[in-house]
């Protein structure tokens, strides 16, 4: 995946962009933990293609900034969820798009409702996989802390042993070595310190569940139906109390369900960014 650079604020941001690149619409793609914008390569070449096919009912440009830290791109000093909000909004500045349908998978929907809570009017659709609404548990706290004694001790290959198998549901771990490989490269690349910044941001990030019912705009929930890390019911719970939201389970996939069954996947983000635009 080739990447793009910018810089926003005197910091370099790396970023992804596919499809047209004159569309009047634009799809963000915000990316999970701690892997960067190569998660979405499945969105960004066959969505990309799909959402531009002569006969579609609307053109779209997708865009997937990195985080701050995550695939080369600059670092903040302790961010929260709002400097990540932040950060993705000044980036749209600078591609010059005023609105645009956002994306988050996991801890992008977490980026992506700090977004809504900042610029709500820059928001005119959104899309939600595999992620939740609420706030960690004392368990998973608890997780958070032990994730950040091992990364600091082991680098990003220990976040890679711990996290791969929790990622990806049965059929997955059994059937697709490329997708298990893809993961390892993926979160292997990203400098510990991004992982760590983000375990602490994710722990001190705001309960999303008050935001939803006031909501006003076009959503899709999607969810892996093997996914552990974020259940189905999670997402369930968000799509009940957001006020116009579709849910859609994604078979034979995990919480990387945009990756482990890129295809029903695609269907599903391609019907509803066609319906709100049409
Ligand atoms: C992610 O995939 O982004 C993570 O599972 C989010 C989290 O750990 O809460």
């Amino acid at each position: 995946m080739l990447f793009e650079r910018l810089t926003v604020d005197g910091r370099v941001v790396h970023y992804a962009a596919a499809g047209d690149e004159h569309a009047p619409q634009t799809l963000v793609l915000i990316h999970g933990f701690p892997l960067g914008v190569r998660m979405w390569e499945p969105q960004l070449t066959r969505l990309g293609l799909l959402l531009n096919e002569p006969a579609a009912a609307s053109r779209w440009r997708l865009l997937a900034p990195s985080l701050p830290g995550y695939d080369g791109s600059d670092s903040v000093a302790q961010p929260s969820m709002d400097d990540y909000a932040s950060h993705v909004l000044a980036f749209l500045d600078h591609q010059g798009v005023a609105t645009a349908v956002v994306a988050g998978l996991s801890m992008g929907g977490y980026v992506a409702f700090a977004l809504l809570r900042q610029a709500a009017r820059r928001v005119t659709g959104l899309v939600l996989a595999d992620t939740r609404s609420g706030v960690d548990s004392e368990q998973g706290r608890a997780g958070r802390h032990r994730m950040i004694e091992m990364v600091t001790a082991g680098g990003a290959r220990a976040a890679a042993d711990d996290l791969i198998p929790k990622l990806v549901g049965p059929t997955t771990m059994g059937t697709r070595p490329d997708v298990i490989a893809a993961l390892r490269q993926m979160i292997e690349a990203q400098p510990p310190a991004a992982i760590v910044d983000s375990t602490r941001a994710m722990l001190a990030r705001q309960d999303a569940g008050p935001l939803l019912p006031s909501l006003r705009l076009p959503a899709l929930v999607l969810v892996g139906e093997e996914d552990t890390m974020t259940p189905p019911e999670e997402s369930e719970r968000i799509s009940a109390a957001l006020p116009g939201a579709t849910l859609v389970r994604v078979p034979r996939a995990g919480h990387m369900s945009n990756m482990e069954n890129s295809e029903p996947f695609n269907d599903a983000v391609r019907g509803f960014l066609q319906r709100i635009a049409g």
